[in-house]
């Protein structure tokens, strides 16, 4: 058996390979575009990726999660915030837990960060594992609102009853 990935920050170097990991676990999927690969590079160069993290496996790189800042208010205040896309692990890799390493992981990096809150547009069977839950994501309006969005708080503070909920401009400007 190979050694069990590190999960470790995302550095610049990086980028190549993080870039390949995407295309190739998307590729195939069936799920969405193509646009995953671009969209974190938009969100690193404007400045919004709060979290990237790979995982690491015999010196290359076997997944990659990102979370983003959004622009959320919670019974009029703001909230920080933050959007769990896209998380992506090599087709060979893919089934043995990596991808949930990655998403804890950040999870864990988001909370020492004191953010208050994160979302994720996803499969429901998947991302409940982590505490995301559709009922908490219903609350706030937004224009993914449907039963794969989900939502968690990241502290112990109470669920709030009601805010809107939008994810970084470069969402918006994927093709
Ligand atoms: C989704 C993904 C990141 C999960 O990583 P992983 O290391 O394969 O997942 P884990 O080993 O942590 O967990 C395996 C579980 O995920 C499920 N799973 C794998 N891919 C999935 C997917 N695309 N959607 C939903 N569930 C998925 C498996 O069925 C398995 O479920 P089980 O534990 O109930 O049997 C990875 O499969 C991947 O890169 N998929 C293609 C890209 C993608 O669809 N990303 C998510 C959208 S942003």
């Amino acid at each position: 058996m190979p050694d069990a990935p590190v999960i470790r920050p995302a550095r610049a170097e990086d980028a190549g390979a993080i870039d390949a990991v995407i295309r190739a676990a998307f590729t195939g999927s069936g799920h969405g575009h193509q646009g995953e690969a671009e969209l974190v590079r938009m969100l690193e160069a404007d400045g919004d990726a709060l979290v990237s993290l790979v995982a690491e496996a015999g010196g290359a790189v076997a997944g990659h999660v990102l979370f983003s800042r959004m622009d959320v208010e919670a019974d009029g205040a703001a909230l920080s915030a933050a959007g769990l896309a896209p998380v992506s692990v090599a087709p060979a890799l893919q089934g043995r837990g990596i991808g949930a390493a990655l998403i804890r992981a950040g999870l864990d990096a988001l909370r020492a960060q004191g953010v208050a809150i994160s979302f994720v547009l996803g499969n429901e069977a998947y991302y409940p594992r982590f505490g995301y839950s559709p009922d908490l994501a219903a609350r706030f309006a937004s224009p993914f609102a449907g039963p794969h969005f989900m939502a968690m708080m990241l502290g112990d503070r109470a669920w709030p009853e009601r805010g809107r909920a939008k994810y970084a401009p470069a969402f918006s400007r994927l093709g």
